[in-house]
């Protein structure tokens, strides 16, 4: 063949190289778990983002509130050696990841957009690894609140509760009036999100030193004997047909009227919002009596694996994420509050900017904490350790007493 030849099929390999690089630069793979009517509607917004700006998304949906279920599967394709382009992460899962050096960088964007300004300290403890940005955080979310049917609410007197006996005067006032007082599903993650509020309802300090600092006095304190009491005590207000059940179809119930009310997240509100319900009108968003004034958060971050080809679509996805724009759009409509603390809260209903206004004062105050339920206040060996005593005494397999036994032992195990 003659050099002639040999160089034209060089240069052409080598263009269509470029060309299919420069097309892989603009394709995104992103593995998450918002499944949900109200999670999907968020979704939609970022995938439309990155749409307008030319990077193509390919969905990689893993089913399971919380995540765990999508932290499984995210450990396969790594360890197959197929990293998706980004996966939606929480709290200490990133750190872990970013301990094994598969992460990828994003110092570029990260420092091209001032985002060390913008992000609270309490956000970039997960975000940077080594002082290198390795996470964008999209959101953040807080699990210390109770969603209330407003007419069921109205039908109980009408005043939100605003302590304990307040809380237990409301769900029995829902029972006489024959609906479900509280709507829950029974899994280990829904069960240990309500732990995070009656543990904080407790005391601040109470929840930092047993749930963040782990102190074995605090674990094994006459306050966790009352925080299981709590829990035993809600477990009598759940139907019959609790257990399995899906956090969205627990919505779904407080929704039609069929479940007074939910503890959970704000993620929920995105089921309210999506069923074209209002605040203050067709339900009413309070935080867990006794909890007023402090936040348990949990952020999703789109962390980005150190991939092959894909590096500059991470980028444009980082920078999508970040911008403040689509930080309101897509909050207003997830539940969820901006990362940035300088997105203005006009677009958000009263619930959001509560949750901004919430998240504020208890960053200034000293009363904002990682949630333990969804992985921001101990890493995840010791989260489900949590998750497994909470949820059995949930289901009737300890009482009180022997589950707080059983928690100190399980996270001394787990350590
Ligand atoms: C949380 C996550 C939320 C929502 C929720 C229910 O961990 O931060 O975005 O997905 O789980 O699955």
């Amino acid at each position: 063949m003659k050099l002639a030849n040999i160089l034209k099929s060089i240069a052409i390999a080598t263009a269509l190289a470029l060309f299919a690089g420069a097309a892989s630069a603009q394709k995104v793979e992103v593995l998450h778990w918002w499944t949900s009517g109200g999670e999907a509607a968020a979704l939609s917004v970022l995938k439309k983002d990155l749409e307008g700006k030319g990077v193509s998304w390919a969905d990689m949906p893993v089913a399971g509130g919380g995540g765990e279920a999508a932290m499984t599967a995210l450990r396969a394709r790594v360890t197959a050696g197929n990293a998706p382009t980004a996966v939606q992460m929480l709290g200490f899962d990133i750190k872990d990841w970013a301990a094994q050096g598969v992460l990828g960088n994003l110092n570029t964007v990260a420092n091209k957009e001032g985002w060390d300004a913008v992000i609270p300290k309490a956000l970039q403890f997960f975000s940077k690894h080594e002082g290198n940005w390795i996470a964008a955080p999209v959101n953040v979310h807080s699990t210390n609140w109770v969603w209330i049917n407003k007419k069921a609410l109205d039908a109980a007197g009408g005043k939100a509760p605003a302590t304990w006996d307040e809380l237990l005067a409301m769900l029995d006032a829902m029972k006489a009036n024959g609906i479900i007082p509280l709507g829950h599903g029974g899994q280990a993650w829904q069960e240990a999100t309500i732990f995070d509020a009656v543990v904080l309802s407790l005391g601040h300090d109470f929840y930092k030193a047993s749930m963040m600092d782990l102190n074995p006095e605090a674990l094994k304190s006459g306050k966790m004997k009352e925080a299981f009491d709590r829990m035993a005590k809600l477990r009598s207000y759940v139907d019959d047909n609790f257990s399995g059940r899906d956090w969205n179809l627990a919505s779904a119930m407080v929704i039609e009227g069929k479940a007074g009310m939910q503890m959970m997240g704000d993620w929920a509100k995105g089921e309210f919002l999506k069923a074209g319900q209002k605040p203050g009108m067709d339900f009413v968003c309070i935080r867990f009596p006794g909890t007023q004034g402090s936040v348990t958060f949990n952020s999703d971050q789109f962390v980005m694996f150190d991939i092959k080809e894909g590096g500059d679509a991470q980028l444009a996805m980082a920078a999508s994420v970040m911008d403040p724009k689509f930080q309101s759009a897509f909050n207003v409509v997830k539940g969820s509050v901006p990362a940035r603390t300088d997105v203005a809260d006009t677009d958000f209903d009263d619930c959001g900017k509560k949750g901004m206004a919430d998240l504020a004062e208890a960053g200034k105050n000293g009363s904002l904490f990682g949630s333990m339920a969804h992985g921001h206040a101990v890493p995840a060996a010791i989260k489900n350790a949590i998750y497994d005593v909470v949820t059995a005494h949930f289901n009737g397999e300890y009482d009180s007493a022997t589950a707080v036994d059983e928690l100190a032992n399980a996270i001394d195990a787990a350590k």
